[in-house]
């Protein structure tokens, strides 16, 4: 029997076959299942992918026992610290970070694509004045394929660059006009002499009526949120892009997909739950009230914010966010924020109470990152677009692997637990 291998018997056939065990560069090795039918004649069941891994990937690792994140390697603390979000974006999309020329190169390209062609911006007069700006996103970005019939074709790594870009770039311009529909004021064009994020939040919150100014701590707090949202591995809607991709849709429309998985409260859509709960909880003295409710398994409320698939352990992201939120509290005059008392208090009473304890329910990145965005002033239903504006590079990433890996079209199977075979029945043989 090899060293490296997994034996399984099938006790009704005493059949016995030994499948290889791969490992790699860090975390827990995996047993390649690929044959599993046709040795057996049987599928592995299950669901939530909970001890399935779906892909080889060299983009991003989560050690979610240890709270670890890795892009590329390099650990979140460090380029949420030192990059920028168009370094992190590089190294995202190439393994490696940039060298000055690779980098003034990447920018000077991201920068010249930011402008939407001006007929997409007739899109939004489509949407009524309150649709979610979420619904606004999923229909545009698709829509982006209807306008770029140059660089449609999957299998051409020209074109999977020039989508790349597109993507990448017009993103924030998208996301903006969003916000900018909603609130009835006109659409900002991108600033090209800005970065990436200080451009959009330019084109979120400029007028043309009034100089605009942002403080830095504020563009420190965004990009930091940006990066940190920037890829997470296979979550739900990464893994709803290299799906959709895999059928070799055009990025355009796996992007599309992946906003519109991005949109569930369980997942991008958390952050604004947060905010909701936190306005509901109200004060200090509730929180106790809520903490009962959240253990109640009668009760179907959550605690939003808390607890992940992964990260059994703090997530290194919310650590970040919570100081950057108070930073930005204390450069807004709102160092006493009620709203950002109420988040620690939960946390700190959470964290204490055997229930949140044994079930390794910890902060997680939307925990705070809903304070910092409010206090900016981005409205809560702008946060999952906040998201996925930093999560189009990862998505990207991940496609582009997909496509360069030659990964096939990815179809699970089931467990069938419906109607066995019957006939027809006609109308008067009906009960
Ligand atoms: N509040 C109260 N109880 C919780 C919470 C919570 N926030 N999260 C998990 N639990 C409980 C579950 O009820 C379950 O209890 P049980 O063992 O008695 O059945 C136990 O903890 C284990 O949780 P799971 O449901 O197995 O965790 P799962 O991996 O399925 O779900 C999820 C993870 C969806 C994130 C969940 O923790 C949750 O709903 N959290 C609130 C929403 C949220 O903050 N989502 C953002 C995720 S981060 C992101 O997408 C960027």
């Amino acid at each position: 029997m090899a060293a490296n291998t997994l034996t399984i018997r099938d006790n009704r056939t005493g059949k016995e076959v030994e499948f290889p065990i791969e490992s790699g560069t860090e975390g827990p090795p995996v047993v390649a299942v690929e044959k599993f039918y046709k040795e057996f004649g049987l599928f592995t069941l299950d669901p939530g992918f909970r001890s399935t891994a779906s892909c080889k990937s060299k983009i991003t690792f989560i050690d979610g026992e240890a709270g670890v994140l890795l892009y590329r390697g390099y650990p979140i603390e460090q380029l949420a610290e030192s990059s920028s979000f168009a370094e992190v974006c590089y190294l995202l999309l190439y393994g490696e970070l940039p060298n000055q020329d690779q980098y003034n190169d990447f920018v000077h390209k991201v920068t010249h694509h930011t402008m939407l062609h001006e007929q997409i911006l007739n899109f939004y007069k489509g949407y009524r004045r309150d649709a979610h700006p979420m619904a606004i996103m999923v229909g545009v970005v698709g829509a982006l394929s209807a306008f770029y019939h140059d660089s449609l074709d999957v299998h051409n790594p020209r074109h999977r660059e020039i989508s790349a870009f597109r993507l990448i770039s017009k993103i924030p311009t998208i996301a903006a006009a969003s916000y900018k529909y909603s609130v009835g004021q006109p659409f900002v064009y991108p600033d090209n002499g800005k970065g990436y994020v200080e451009n959009f939040l330019y084109m979120l919150f400029s007028v043309p009526c009034a100089k605009y100014t942002i403080s830095p701590v504020l563009v420190r707090a965004m990009r930091q949120i940006m990066i940190l949202h920037a890829d997470h591995e296979q979550n739900a809607s990464t893994s709803t892009v290299r799906l959709a991709g895999s059928s070799q849709a055009n990025p355009f429309a796996a992007a599309s997909a992946g906003i519109g998985a991005l949109w569930g409260p369980a997942h991008g859509g958390a952050n604004e739950e947060v905010l909701s709960m936190l306005h509901e909880i109200g004060s200090v003295e509730r929180v106790g009230e809520y903490i009962k409710r959240a253990k109640d398994p009668k009760d179907p409320f959550r605690l939003m914010g808390f607890g992940h698939r992964v990260y059994k352990n703090y997530d290194p992201r919310a650590r970040i966010l919570k100081k950057a939120a108070h930073d930005v509290l204390v450069e807004l005059g709102r160092g006493n924020d009620p709203m950002f008392k109420l988040a620690m208090e939960l946390e700190r009473i959470a964290q204490e109470d055997e229930y949140f304890v044994t079930k390794k329910l910890y902060p997680n990145v939307d925990f705070y990152s809903g304070i910092i965005q409010s206090a900016i002033g981005i409205p809560t239903n702008m946060f999952t677009v906040i998201f996925a504006v930093a999560r189009m590079v990862g998505w990207v990433a991940q496609w582009k692997e997909m496509i360069e890996y030659g990964e096939g079209i990815g179809r699970p199977r089931q467990l069938y637990v419906g109607a066995a075979r019957r006939d027809y029945l006609f109308m008067n043989e009906r009960k």
